[in-house]
């Protein structure tokens, strides 16, 4: 196989890890997908249908009935294409209702497995480079190039704010916060592949820095496959 192979950005909510793992993908000339969206997918696919994030039998049933798949596509807005079933979703992924309950569904090991499942499809089909919270952990463990990327919680608040405001969303700074440390502590606590940095990932703090510091640091630390 030529170039790069698989690359794994882990972080926290707003670490700006799918930024960076997109832009990073065009640098390099490698397929890009934010996983993120995938979770995102099924807590939009409930909210549509009206099944409650909390009850996991309903939300397992839902998404085993509207199958979440991506294609990776470099022409497309982001990168990647999300669709349930034959529907396919866009921006209202990254809505503010969804990043509320994103979390709880997020939490399910039915979930995850179905997710995991088609991860590592994509995976299988050559270079990618994938941002998520278990990528290197759980997903691609035998990564050659693992980043976990972090930033402080102010920094994180901030930068989401300025993303919600570039598209009309208006959400105060303390409810934002608290929103972001919740997500952080049921991402990190959860029973199943919690958000951690693998034993061998390289931590990169991303507080003041600039998206392309960031981005040739990895491109620096990303071994090319033999
Ligand atoms: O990166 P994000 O904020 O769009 O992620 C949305 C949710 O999905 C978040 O609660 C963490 C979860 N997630 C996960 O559990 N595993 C992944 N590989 C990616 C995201």
């Amino acid at each position: 196989m030529d170039g790069y192979a698989h690359i794994a950005i882990d972080g926290p909510a707003g670490s700006g890890k799918t930024t960076v793992a997109h832009a990073l993908a065009r640098r390099l000339g490698v397929l890009y997908l934010d996983t993120g969206a995938m979770y995102r997918a099924v807590a939009l696919l409930s909210l549509r249908a009206r099944v409650d994030p909390h009850d996991e039998s309903a939300v397992l049933t839902l998404a085993r009935e509207r199958p979440i798949h991506v294609s990776v596509d470099e022409s497309s807005p982001l990168g990647f294409r999300v669709f349930a079933g034959e529907h396919e979703f866009g921006g209202e992924l990254y809505g503010n209702d969804v990043s509320r309950v994103v979390s709880v569904v997020a939490a399910y090991p039915g979930v995850r497995a179905l997710m995991v499942e088609r991860q590592r499809a994509i995976a299988d089909a050559g270079p990618v480079i994938m941002a998520g919270r278990d990528i290197g952990t759980v997903v691609l463990p035998k990564a050659p190039t693992k980043i976990f990327l972090t930033a402080s919680v102010e920094e994180r608040v901030e930068r989401r704010l300025a993303e919600l405001a570039a598209r009309g969303n208006d959400v105060s700074r303390p409810a934002l916060r608290a929103e972001i440390e919740e997500r952080d502590r049921l991402d990190a606590t959860r029973a199943t592949a919690p958000l951690r940095a693998a034993a061998d990932a390289v931590e990169i703090d991303s507080s003041g820095a600039t998206i392309d510091e960031v981005v040739e640091r990895i491109a620096a630390l990303a071994r090319p496959q033999a």
